[in-house]
């Protein structure tokens, strides 16, 4: 019997187990009902009074040690089963990096809620167009320059002139939708994507954004023209900026006037950006001519309006200092990193 003992002493102190299946295994050879140890057991029982002590010291010393050793085998094995996890969750996380507006979006959005502030509300309409919302119903007559394929893409000419398809030239095709449709008072801005056939330069695109203004009800005058101009370059440009209106023509307005604000940069004294002239211009204005009036179906007896327009490139320029307006199109995320907005 002490043979048997110390073999299987021996047997657990060399037990190894790839798999908590052998582990079982073994403690059933052990443990279990026919196992090594409750047979050992048995037998002690009936073993002589003079060796039952050393026996029993023996059989509970390997009682325990198979214990243990059983112990040991199930724990490596979970702990490899389960290799320890390689998140670490005090690590500082990696930062999203979230785009940024680009900068002619946050100017048109910039001008568009000086405009919402006076109670205008917003109009869009389709960048493809027909020839009487862009010129036709604005006074351009049939041989106007601008109607040429030099400064319009075409997309389809026609026989009839007013049904050719073509990119529009300016936003102010919106005013006429919305004009035809609805009577005044209307008080809208307009801001889109404009095509001119124009060569590229830094100075020239043949696609820009613009916001174009239309307010027409009874007994609009000049002078809210200005007023609300002057409004809209403090509002943009700051408190102390003050606008020039210089005499121009626009088919569409009578009168018509060029619009230029002070030079927020120098404050009017002259520098490289308004080229020593103290102003910046921005955009055209006028009172809507009354032939645009009629050809909307709106009264030109009981109503007037004024108009405006102003290319949305020209003010960031103005405001972000760029130059080159090829670097608003080009889409560079290293240009267009160093933008952030808030609207
Ligand atoms: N539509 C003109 C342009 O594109 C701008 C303008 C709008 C001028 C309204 C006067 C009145 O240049």
């Amino acid at each position: 019997m002490l043979n048997k003992i110390s073999a299987l002493l021996s047997e657990v102190e060399e037990f190894t187990a790839d798999s908590a299946q052998k582990v079982e295994e073994f403690r059933i050879k052990l443990f279990g009902k026919k196992g090594e140890l409750t047979l050992l057991f048995e037998e002690f029982r009936q073993a002589p009074g003079e060796v039952k002590r050393e026996l029993g010291q023996k059989i509970n010393e390997l009682k325990s040690k198979a214990q243990s050793r059983i112990n040991e085998m199930k724990q490596a094995l979970e702990s490899s089963s389960a290799p320890a996890s390689t998140l670490d969750a005090s690590r500082p996380g990696t930062a999203d990096s979230a785009g940024t507006r680009h900068p002619i979006a946050t100017v048109r959005n910039e001008i568009l809620a000086v405009f919402r502030q006076l109670g205008f509300t917003v109009a869009e309409g389709p960048e493809v167009e027909d020839d009487w919302h862009v010129f036709g119903a604005l006074n351009f007559p049939p041989e106007h320059p601008a109607r040429d394929m030099q400064d319009t893409f075409f997309i389809e000419k026609r026989e009839d002139r007013e049904n050719s398809i073509l990119l529009r030239t300016h936003t102010s095709s919106i005013q006429v939708r919305v004009m035809e449709k609805s009577q005044p008072p209307i008080r809208i801005v307009c801001p889109g994507r404009v095509f001119r056939n124009e060569a590229i330069s830094a100075r020239a695109h043949c696609m820009f954004h613009q916001v174009e203004g239309l307010y027409v009800d009874q007994n609009v005058s000049f002078a809210d023209l200005k007023q609300t101009l002057l409004y809209f370059a403090r509002e943009l440009f700051g408190a102390s900026v003050e606008i020039r209106l210089r005499p121009s023509f626009f088919p569409f307005t009578e009168p018509s006037a060029e619009m230029d604000v002070s030079c927020s940069i120098c404050g009017g004294k002259g520098c490289n950006i308004c080229k020593g002239t103290g102003w910046l211009e921005v955009g055209g204005c006028g009172m809507v001519d009354q032939n645009v009036l009629e050809a909307c179906k709106i009264d030109s007896q009981k109503y007037s309006g004024f108009a405006f327009g102003m290319g949305v490139e020209r003010i960031a320029m103005l405001k972000y200092q760029v130059r080159d307006l090829r670097l608003y199109f080009e889409n560079d995320v290293r240009f267009l990193r160093q933008f952030t907005a808030a609207v």
